[in-house]
């Protein structure tokens, strides 16, 4: 097994997480997935909450959040201290996300990502290691 992730969504991210969620599980990754499951409209914070919840409760170390822009669900998610969310485009951000930010969780804007972009761009996040030093005294920094 690849390891645990924990994923979450609301209707704009629905679509985007299941084909990252069949990546993922071809992948070997166990996957503990918290919905939404259909397209009826949910509010993200709420989606956001359920995954900060389960990290916090070491259900998994990693998760993947997805709403329409990737930006409400980001907001929400690093409310809550043990989250850095991370809202990542391309290839270079879900590279940095990871070596310099140590993000825990990578997040996708479903209406605004490709699908091939977010799909590679979430193995280079599973992939990359923090490299610490100088960051991790800037991490430090952050409550
Ligand atoms: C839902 O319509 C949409 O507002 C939400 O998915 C997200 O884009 C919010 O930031």
């Amino acid at each position: 097994m690849a390891g645990k992730i924990v994923i979450a969504n609301d209707h704009g991210g629905l679509e985007l997480k299941l084909i990252l969620k069949a990546d993922l599980i071809h992948m070997g990754y166990e996957v503990l997935d918290l919905g939404c499951d259909d397209e009826t409209s949910v509010d993200y914070p709420d989606y956001a909450l359920k995954l900060s919840s389960a990290i916090k409760d070491k259900k998994a170390d990693t998760g993947l959040l997805i709403c329409g822009s990737g930006i409400g669900i980001s907001i929400a998610a690093n409310r809550h201290f043990h989250i850095r969310a991370a809202l990542v485009h391309d290839a270079l951000t879900a590279r940095l996300c990871r070596e310099h930010n140590d993000a825990n969780v990578i997040v996708f804007g479903g209406r605004t990502i490709g699908v091939e972009v977010a799909r590679d761009c979430l193995k280079i996040f599973l992939n990359t290691d923090f490299e610490g030093g100088r960051h991790q005294g800037r991490l430090d920094k952050i409550p």
